[in-house]
């Protein structure tokens, strides 16, 4: 980018960590946490639109968070499922196009079926691009994609010759994330430093900004911090 241009990322991704840590400083049940953090992302879905941000994903459920306590599966499968419902007309008042990214067959039925209706609603909307990472995991996602391509192959479906051919826009047709451009920034709150299995392939050249806010206290001034980082690197794509 030249200097002086203040260039808005096109595409963030954010791992939105940090409830627990929240709540228990309130002495709050960790629950609490993810209600807050719930309306934190409502609320930056806004805000980031304002700002000129086109796509926006949250992580909001992992193929490992099943390992936590049954409670807490069941409040978030549930903040999940109010969420699916509510952002039907939500979604329609801010011009909204909601998709689910991650393995969403191992859901519950019903919650499968308000995904697939959010979806449906919302294809048409034309303003903020919003994926929901949900039974997410980038391993499993490329591992899904792998099993696809090859069960065309296997059914007659691609030649030798076509296979040979692929190219890496050509998986990322097979990926959850077709047809949305990679992220170039990737937010992680409450100060851990890792990616946690959250989009491999997609944040392959996304810059990463870490913040020691926890996410139900992250708001637009920390988003434009984030953006304002981003503007200072120098990015590279592998060149010089
Ligand atoms: C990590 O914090 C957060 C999660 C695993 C869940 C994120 C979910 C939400 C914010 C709510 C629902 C989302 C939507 C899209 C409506 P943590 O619990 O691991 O925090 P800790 O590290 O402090 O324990």
């Amino acid at each position: 980018m030249n200097e002086g241009d203040y260039v808005v990322p096109q595409h963030v991704a954010i791992i939105m960590d940090g409830n627990g840590r929240w709540a228990k400083k309130r002495k709050m049940p960790r629950t609490y946490g993810h209600v807050q953090g719930s309306k934190t992302v409502e609320k930056i879905c806004e805000d980031a639109y304002k700002m000129g941000i086109r796509y926006l994903t949250v992580y909001a459920f992992s193929t490992e968070n099943w390992k936590r306590p049954k409670d807490e599966v069941h409040t978030l499968m549930d903040l999940l499922r109010d969420y699916m419902k509510d952002c039907v007309k939500t979604s329609k008042k801010n011009n909204m196009r909601v998709r689910i990214i991650g393995d969403i067959s191992k859901l519950d039925q019903d919650l499968q079926e308000s995904i697939r209706t959010l979806e449906e609603a919302s294809k048409e909307n034309t303003g903020l691009n919003f994926q929901v990472a949900l039974n997410y995991g980038g391993r499993d996602e490329i591992l899904r994609a792998a099993k696809k391509l090859a069960s065309e192959c296997m059914r007659g479906e691609m030649t030798a010759g076509t296979l040979a051919q692929l190219d890496e826009p050509d998986f990322e047709n097979y990926l959850d994330t077709r047809g949305i451009p990679a992220p170039e920034l990737l937010i992680r709150t409450s100060g851990e430093l890792r990616l946690s299995n959250y989009m491999l392939w997609q944040l392959a050249y996304a810059e990463f900004y870490f913040t020691d806010v926890l996410w139900p206290d992250f708001n637009k001034k920390e988003l434009q911090k984030a953006i304002d980082y981003y503007n200072k690197r120098d990015r590279r794509f592998g060149g010089i």
